[in-house]
């Protein structure tokens, strides 16, 4: 029998909130309890926890019957506690460097998105253990091609414009839908391809409003009277106005035609994931278990071409996945017809 003290690890979820975090600190949990016999806390609402020393031990038996459920048992928070009130307040990482030593912690597993990877980055340089685990719908991680949470936001929304083909043909009319992605134009992208749309405007490649209206006059000219648009919610238009807000102002003004527009917002994040990020969830939470155990610290799960593997966060910190002018997809789509609103440029 090994006389080894067994690890014992925190996990913590952080950022805004998406499918399948459940099933991540499940996968994380119960491996390192059932399979390397390590005892885990979690840290309530993100970075929060572990500068509050707000924690709870969890048990095997605490990470049943959570799979399914959307949301996070653990709360998130957006504290960002490298992000000082004043100018040499470090504070907030003193007390997180005090709270891990304290709770007598091996390592910490931070699930999140870009800015919970870069925090996880800066505590690696301040000598704690992390592993880092991406999650986000936006699916902007850099280091992966991949996050979970984006799976169960694309069925949404191209559930959401299904329907919407149905009422635009029966009105003729344009129909606006805007989806999440401030930078990053994933969910529009295969969204709206996945949904059918006619144009689809993301975040990455600038439009001209001109080509938008000559495609939606372009289709009604040859017997399509009713056009879908997909917009990124990160595209440019005016603050004081949604993105689809914006686009379906100037279509009805410059083609008459009428228009309607649908913010998908928060529905996106809201619900029990996907089985493709059930399964991708508990694959990152389980590796991230096994990283632990083999000390394979500072890094970050990630799946590259369809493998499991371990980034270093250095690598990946301050870094964001953005859509390519020349993803491959885009040239299919255009191949197809499919008007990015950047033809007239
Ligand atoms: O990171 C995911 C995301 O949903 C973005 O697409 C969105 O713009 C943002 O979070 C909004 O989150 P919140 O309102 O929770 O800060």
């Amino acid at each position: 029998m090994s006389t080894e003290k067994p690890k014992r690890i925190g996990i913590l979820t952080a950022g805004g909130d998406c499918p399948g975090l459940n099933a991540a600190i499940r996968g994380v949990g119960k491996t390192a309890i059932v399979k390397y016999g390590m005892e885990v806390i979690g840290f309530n609402a993100g970075y929060t926890g572990l500068i509050r020393k707000d924690y709870t031990e969890l048990e095997e038996s605490d990470l049943s019957g959570i799979l399914t459920l959307g949301g996070t048992i653990l709360g998130t928070s957006r504290e960002k506690p490298y992000k000082f009130a004043n100018e040499g307040d470090t504070e907030k990482p003193k007390l997180i460097k005090e709270n891990y030593k304290d709770l007598g912690l091996d390592a910490v597993v931070c699930i999140g998105g870009n800015g919970t990877m870069k925090t996880a980055n800066r505590l690696r340089q301040e000598g704690l253990n992390v592993i880092g685990i991406p999650k986000t719908i936006d699916n902007d991680v850099w280091g992966t091609d991949v996050t979970f949470g984006f799976d169960s936001a694309l069925q949404i929304a191209t559930e959401a414009i299904d329907r919407l083909h149905t009422t635009a043909n029966s009105h003729q009319r344009v129909m606006i839908i805007e989806v999440m992605g401030h930078h990053a134009g994933w969910i529009a992208l295969y969204a709206g391809m996945a949904g059918g749309g006619d144009i689809i405007l993301l975040p990455e490649l600038k439009y001209n409003i001109r080509s938008v209206c000559k495609k939606i006059e372009e289709r009604y000219e040859s017997n399509k009277p009713y056009s879908i648009v997909v917009v990124a919610e990160g595209i440019e238009h005016p603050k004081r106005v949604s993105a689809a807000s914006h686009i379906a102002e100037a279509i009805q003004t410059y083609t008459g035609i009428e228009t309607r527009e649908t913010v998908l917002g928060y529905i996106q994040r809201g619900g029990s994931p996907t089985p493709m990020d059930r399964i991708l969830a508990t694959r990152y939470g389980a590796f991230a278990a096994q990283c632990i155990a083999e000390e394979n610290y500072g890094t970050m799960v990630a799946m590259k071409n369809n493998a499991l593997t371990a980034v270093p966060l250095d690598e990946i910190s301050d870094k964001l996945k953005l859509v390519q002018k020349d993803e491959k997809l885009i040239g299919k789509a255009r191949r197809m017809g499919v008007s990015f609103g950047d033809e007239y440029l």
